[in-house]
């Protein structure tokens, strides 16, 4: 046992079949484990109030195998374009059980929404004066509106707003202008709200104060504008530990806390729908990603990899590095006090990509000395915002294979491409 149990939780596979895929693939690769997704599906359900919605955030993860192991499950989807609307169609979910966000929709997306029959998040009255225009069913269209709140949580300022200035929504001081305006476009009505400003939040409440916020605006619209709220999205936001140390969000408190939350707003009869994205998806993948060379520059380590912010770019943009482990193919696990015995202690180790740019940073770990061309690194938690959420282009490097495992075995192997 190379590192402690809370550790190896952070990845997606045991020991064992860590060693057999970084085996099997020679180069770059994400591998996810679907039975870990449908479990954790499942887990969440169970702990969740009856009346609160579970859709997948597709944005997190939107590989076709995932959603068609949420779809299966009974998922609801929060999409936010054309291509995740037409995603989760080819993987079996419905229209009926998706949402559709973004803060500066296209016609395509529009039209891709209301194909499907999507429930639409309008982000200010240009959605509503299109969607006038363009929906041609004999009822009104019923949409919700995003709002950004008047304060909110934030795991940096430069991820997802609330309490400041925002791309999203229709800030709160303005929802009641929003709401007289929207009110000249008969053929379409709003019937629902959306209020999301919180990330990666290990704290059950902390997530429940944002949800409070959703609840005593949906109030307002309820009491001052005489709105029956069929739907109160909460948005995402549930964290996951990116390191040892930190607590598992805890789920009993999230869902009691729910139930809370509705008993105190008897005035709303509607559903309550949350959107995680990360904490669904992020546990079920590792990006494994093989030493080209190492090097100490001025007392700096360094070890670059054959994938860098092509393949991985959250840990730059963030600040916050995945946690890592180096596996010796042909061996197993190495460092520190390792079963094999190899690599030596684990040290303070930048990692670089194979970019020409100072920018071709993957993160910062803890990584055997000994570390040498051939050893590959596995990056846990990153099956959310990893994939496809970085610069596949730059530089025409190969992008990173994915490989669904199922049943311990591979169900699938593509390239990472997006919808
Ligand atoms: C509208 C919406 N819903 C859900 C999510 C998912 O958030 P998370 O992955 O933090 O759960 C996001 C993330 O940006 C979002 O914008």
């Amino acid at each position: 046992m190379i590192l402690a149990p809370s550790t190896l939780d952070l990845f997606a596979f045991g020991e064992d079949r860590l060693l057999e895929l970084t085996e099997q693939h020679p180069t770059a690769f994400f591998a996810y484990d679907l039975d870990a997704a449908r479990r954790r599906f499942r887990r969440l359900r169970a702990l969740l109030p009856g009346r609160v919605r579970l859709a997948y955030a597709v944005k997190s993860n939107p590989g076709l195998p995932l959603l068609e192991t949420f779809a299966a499950e009974g998922a609801w989807f929060d999409c936010a374009s054309a291509g995740e609307v037409s995603a989760v169609l080819a993987a079996g979910g419905t229209g009926s059980g998706m949402v559709v966000a973004g803060p500066a929709k296209s016609e395509r997306d529009l039209q891709a929404a209301l194909f499907a029959g999507a429930r639409i998040q309008v982000d200010g009255i240009e959605d509503v004066e299109r969607l006038h225009t363009l929906h041609s069913g004999a009822q009104p269209l019923r949409v919700s509106v995003r709002v950004n709140p008047a304060s909110g949580i934030t795991e940096t300022a430069t991820i997802i707003g609330g309490g400041g200035p925002s791309a999203f929504g229709v800030d709160e001081e303005e929802l009641d202008a929003f709401l007289a305006e929207a009110a000249r476009y008969d053929r379409v009505r709003v019937t629902g709200l959306q209020v999301f400003a919180a990330s990666n939040e290990l704290d059950a409440g902390r997530l429940l104060d944002n949800h409070r916020t959703a609840l005593r605006i949906g109030r307002h619209l309820h009491e001052a504008h005489g709105i029956d709220l069929d739907l109160i999205d909460v948005g995402g936001g549930l964290g996951v530990r990116y390191a040892a140390a930190q607590p598992n969000l805890d789920l009993r408190a999230l869902g009691a806390g729910l139930e809370r939350v509705l008993a105190e707003n008897p005035w709303f009869g509607g559903e309550l729908l949350l959107e995680p994205g990360r904490w669904l998806s992020a546990p079920t993948g590792v990006y494994c990603a093989r030493v080209v060379r190492t090097k100490v520059s001025r007392g700096e380590r360094f070890v670059m990899l054959e994938g860098g912010i092509n393949h991985l770019l959250r840990p730059l943009m963030t600040g916050q590095s995945f946690p890592t482990l180096a596996v010796r193919p042909g061996v197993g696990v190495i460092g520190g006090r390792s079963a094999s015995g190899q690599g030596g202690e684990l040290v303070p180790t930048t990692l670089a990509g194979p970019l020409c740019t100072s920018l071709d940073r993957v993160g910062n770990g803890d990584l055997p000395e000994d570390l040498r061309p051939g050893d590959v690194v596995v990056f846990g938690q990153a099956g959310a915002y990893a994939s496809t959420q970085a610069m596949t282009h730059f530089l025409s490097h190969r992008p990173p294979e994915q490989v669904w495992v199922q049943d311990r075995a591979v169900v699938s192997v593509a390239p990472v491409v997006s919808a």
